[in-house]
């Protein structure tokens, strides 16, 4: 089994609210992130593929496929965008690191034919980042 990674960088605002929450638990519950009129991020994402070599190429699947995916399905549709407004497959999600990640997951994941999605790493800075695996699954021992 290897695991093949590709990175990529996109940037976009956003705003972090529930709009369930009065604003004085919106501001004490995300912070900063809840200013009324957004902030941006210069967000890094890393997608993990695991799977066996296939001898014919010497790869599991070619990162120019990957790349492809990735860019098509998702960064065109986040790149320097507001991700509370513009982006469908975000409506009337709150776009927190971990939301966006779980998302991600949901769109790549059938996407790959050859290995299997392993990990959505999604760095909002160079200090705070969110890895996802998918749902677990319940091992049988
Ligand atoms: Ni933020």
């Amino acid at each position: 089994m290897i695991y093949i990674t590709r990175r990529l960088e996109f940037c976009a605002s956003h705003r972090l609210f529930n709009p369930d929450f009065s604003d004085e638990k919106n501001a004490s519950t995300f912070g900063l992130c809840n200013n009324p009129n957004g902030h941006g991020h210069n967000y890094v994402l890393e997608v993990t593929v695991n799977g066996e070599v296939n001898p014919e190429t010497g790869m599991v699947l070619d990162l120019k496929v990957l790349k492809k995916i990735i860019n098509e399905e998702i960064i065109d549709k986040v790149d320097h965008k507001n991700l509370n407004v513009d982006v469908e497959f975000l409506k009337n999600v709150i776009p927190t690191a971990e939301n966006i990640a779980i998302h991600f997951w949901n769109i790549i994941e059938p996407k790959i034919e050859n290995g299997t999605l392993y990990e959505i790493k999604l760095f909002e800075s160079e200090r705070n980042f969110v890895i996802y695996r998918g749902v677990e699954l319940e091992r049988s021992h």
